[in-house]
């Protein structure tokens, strides 16, 4: 089992092994006395994990309360949230209770926004099943649930009292989410640390869970733990975003994020290195160790359609673009850039 401490305002655990689901209840009695854990699931993930979940939770002296909700992120709204509120209030939930979130980001998201709010705010834990979860949404303490007019519009920052990943829930989970998770851990490696890059590039993903979870976690750590609140240094967790967002939208979002994230990164690295600020070899490798992954690295749809669609993102302050742009495989900056001049970007990048 690897641990790894997030220290932010309030200070929890990390922890990534396999099997650690079964001592769900042991690790949460040792950040909490006893009580009433309300269990938020998915209609997929219920049959496959809440049993274990509970039947650990009951060991340990926890009460548990489960609520089901459809799969998918339609569900991240707030009729959702107001049924889970219900459910919470009608179950007699106190202050002094906690809420344990068992499944993906969307589960992530909705159950930590009602544990931000119920009551002004209980404890939650973050029992994450998928590998975008484990290595992204579930560490950080963003929770949020979609508006009509966009995603995460009504949300909160509330970290977890606990992280628990247990790499072998991935084990039942689809092949094509499990590809949107690669195109994160890849982001990491591109982002800051070239080694963990070369690792993914020697050795399939699956074949080292648990390291690799840990390093795109502590990687995630050391960028929230120095903007907690999402003003400045957070921004370059957006890389490959800023028009993978923009390429999610334009094909109405038919591709999938992850598949996004995978091509806005390539383009913003072919970019790089046709504009002289990264090496031509980075997006050889980086192409190479996407497509390993089976992710795309081409967008299906035109640069002026991407380009209208980022410009509609809520990321954008004061008419400019931030851009994370890779100096060279491990290494990037953000930079500042008009919207004429992220168009540039992306033609450079072979968006057509
Ligand atoms: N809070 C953050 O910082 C943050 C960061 C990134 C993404 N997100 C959010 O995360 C969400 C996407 O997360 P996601 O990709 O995990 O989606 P998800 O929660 O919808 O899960 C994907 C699918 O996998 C199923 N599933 C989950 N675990 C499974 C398992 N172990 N076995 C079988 N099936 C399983 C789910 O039922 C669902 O159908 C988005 O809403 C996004 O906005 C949040
Ligand atoms: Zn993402």
């Amino acid at each position: 089992m690897t641990r790894v401490t997030v220290s932010v305002s309030g200070s929890y655990d990390v922890l990534i092994g396999s099997g650690l689901l079964d001592s769900l209840g042991a690790r949460c009695a040792a950040v909490h006395a006893p009580c009433k854990a309300a269990l938020v699931c998915d209609s997929n993930v219920a049959p496959l994990y809440a049993q274990r979940a509970e039947q650990s939770l009951a060991a340990a002296g926890f009460d548990s309360l489960r609520f089901v909700f459809p799969a998918g992120e339609k569900s991240k709204n707030l009729e959702t949230y107001t049924a889970l509120q219900n459910f919470l209030a009608e179950n007699r939930l106190s202050r002094s209770d906690i809420i344990v979130a068992l499944g993906g980001g969307v589960t992530g998201d909705l159950a930590g926004f009602a544990a931000a709010t119920y009551m002004r705010g209980i404890d939650f834990v973050q029992v994450p099943t998928t590998l975008l979860a484990m290595v992204d949404s579930s560490v950080g303490g963003k929770t949020a649930v979609d508006l009509p007019a966009g995603k995460n519009l009504v949300g909160a920052f509330h970290q977890p009292i606990l992280v628990l990943c247990d790499p072998d829930t991935l084990a039942t989970l689809p092949e094509e989410y499990f590809r949107d998770g690669c195109g994160e851990v890849v982001k990491y490696g591109l982002m800051s640390d070239a080694a963990l890059f070369d690792s993914l590039a020697q050795a399939p993903i699956r074949s080292r869970l648990e390291a690799v979870i840990a390093r795109c976690v502590e990687i995630k750590r050391d960028v929230v733990s120095v903007d907690e609140f999402d003003t400045g240094l957070r921004r370059i967790l957006n890389l490959g975003h800023t028009f993978g967002h923009g390429i999610e939208a334009a094909a109405n979002y038919t591709v999938s994020h992850g598949c996004a994230v995978a091509m806005g990164m390539a383009i913003i690295t072919r970019a790089a290195a046709k504009l002289g600020c990264c090496p031509d070899a980075a997006v050889q490798r980086l192409e190479a160790l996407l497509e390993s992954c089976g992710l795309p690295t081409r967008a299906p749809v035109p640069a002026e359609a991407i380009f209208a669609a980022a410009m509609g993102d809520k990321k954008i302050s004061a008419g400019r673009l931030h851009l994370v742009v890779p100096r060279d495989i491990g290494r990037c900056e953000i930079l500042s850039v008009a919207p004429n001049e992220a168009m540039d970007w992306l033609k450079a990048g072979g968006a057509e």
